[in-house]
């Protein structure tokens, strides 16, 4: 039996593509293998959304052949292998095989081809017809929750961003197959599901088959409900593209008590000026007209974002435009980039004119403006009782659980094992930057 090691980089759609391929080589006889030592073959699922992400993978390809005396095959999956295809061979030395984004269904054969023939496999190909989107119960990152890719792809080209060439265009799931694994999930013990995709509220499947008997102003908002309406405990969904955030969805999140409390709507800047470069095709006024809606719900909405700081020519005013954006959000959490320049971008043809230092200067003066929003926010939860589901032991301590609450905070509590996998109340006791501390009363 030929053993695979899968190390995943990048999004949830990497994660979600890597538990899919190790379903299907689980099938067709491989072991999945938890650590690369003796590993036949090394698959690694690539990001390519900033220089560094990137990096890794020559890094990693250098790690995994270092010292081996049987030198495993190398393949190399995801978002660097679509964009850069077969000049891999030439750029990395120890690469057997390249498999783009959409073939992921034929990893097997690419092995295969590499066993047969040697190295120098590559397959950038479309996604069969027939493909299999199931994920076996073993081969979930968590027993108790689940991710579903509902929309692959991204149509948007911000014009600092690779995902459009690295993914192709948005193509929606039929809603009859997403709900299929949803029923599926809830079957097999899992307690949170995940729509994911880059964009998931720009949903738009080619039929309706499955949501006819529901309402909503939008293919995503029907969805929602029609997910809702299976009674799996909990859903979350992300990433949200603010432009086409409809008020509907705070609707649906109102009607539904498993639809939770949490919204990922990544501004990536507060000048309007700039997200006309970026392309983001929103502007600071309708994007706080979306956060007014969410913060006026009923169901205390914890709001995330991304931002990226120093996109060409953003000058020192566009910069305070996006600090005193964030303390008007007052986002529960936010990711901040550096710009990064990626090659075959339209950004990538504009001077990367903000330096380095300042690039850095602006990172930590927007990271210290939201992490004391964040403190404070934080605070809110003190005192309350607030649900949460125990997913696994704490990497600190055996006799505490650790888990996520619908507002997605990251709670740890003492607890026994006999508590993973349900959903429980824990009180909180104690606020941290990043995480909440509580107790099971
Ligand atoms: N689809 C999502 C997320 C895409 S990638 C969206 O529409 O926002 C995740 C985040 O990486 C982005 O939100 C953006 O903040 C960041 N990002 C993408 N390209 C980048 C680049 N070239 N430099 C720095 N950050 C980048
Ligand atoms: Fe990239 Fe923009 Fe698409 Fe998000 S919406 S994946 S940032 S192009
Ligand atoms: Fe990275 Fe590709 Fe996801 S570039 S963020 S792994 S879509």
């Amino acid at each position: 039996m030929k053993r695979v090691y899968l190390e995943t980089f990048g999004c949830q759609m990497n994660v979600s593509d890597s538990e899919r391929v190790a379903t299907s080589l689980a099938q067709k006889g491989f072991e999945i293998a938890d650590s690369e030592d003796n590993a036949d073959i090394i698959l690694i699922n690539t990001c390519s959304v900033r220089e560094k992400a990137e990096q890794k993978l020559y890094t990693r390809v250098g790690e995994v052949r270092a010292g081996k005396r049987q030198k495993p095959v190398v393949g190399v999956m995801g978002c660097v292998a679509q964009l850069e295809g077969e000049t891999l061979f030439n750029k990395i030395q120890g690469i057997d095989m390249v498999i783009g984004t959409r073939a992921v269904g034929r990893v097997a054969e690419a092995i295969e081809n590499v066993f047969d023939y040697g190295s120098g496999y590559s397959d950038l190909g479309e996604r069969d017809p027939e493909y299999d989107w199931t994920v076996a119960e073993e081969q979930r990152h968590s027993p108790y929750v689940a991710f579903i890719p509902i929309i692959e792809g991204c149509n948007k080209f911000c014009t600092y961003c690779i995902v459009p060439f690295s993914r192709g265009r948005e193509v929606s799931l039929p809603a009859s197959e997403i709900i299929r694994q949803v029923l599926e999930h809830r079957r097999s013990g899992v307690k949170e599901i995940h729509l994911i995709g880059q964009n998931v509220n720009s949903y738009r499947p080619k039929t309706e088959s499955g949501l006819e008997s529901f309402s909503g102003k939008t293919p995503f908002s029907r969805l929602l409900r029609a997910v809702a309406a299976t009674g799996i405990e909990r859903i979350k969904f992300n990433t949200s593209f603010p432009r086409d955030f409809h008020p509907d969805i705070v609707d649906a999140i109102e009607e539904n008590e498993n639809l939770c409390n949490w919204v990922h709507l990544p501004v990536q800047s507060g000048s309007d000026r700039v997200l006309k470069a970026m392309r983001r095709l929103h502007t600071i006024e309708s994007y706080f007209k979306r956060i007014d809606r969410l913060k006026a719900s009923s169901r205390d909405i914890s709001l995330t974002t991304d931002i990226i700081v120093g996109f060409p020519g953003e000058t020192e005013e566009d910069f305070e435009n996006t600090v005193r954006m964030v303390e008007y959000c007052e986002f529960d959490s936010a990711y901040i980039f550096k710009y990064s320049p990626r090659p075959g971008t339209p950004a990538y043809e504009m001077p990367d004119d903000v330096p380095n230092e300042e690039k850095t200067r602006r990172f930590r003066s927007l990271e210290a403006v939201q992490r004391a929003i964040q403190s404070r926010r934080m605070q809110r939860y003190l005192g309350r009782s607030i649900s949460v589901l125990a997913e696994k032991h704490s990497a600190r301590s055996s006799e505490h659980l650790t888990g996520h609450s619908t507002c997605h905070r990251v709670v740890n509590f003492p607890a026994s094992d006999d508590m993973l996998g349900k959903i429980i109340d824990v009180t909180v006791t104690g606020v941290k930057t990043n995480s909440l501390f509580g107790e099971v009363k």
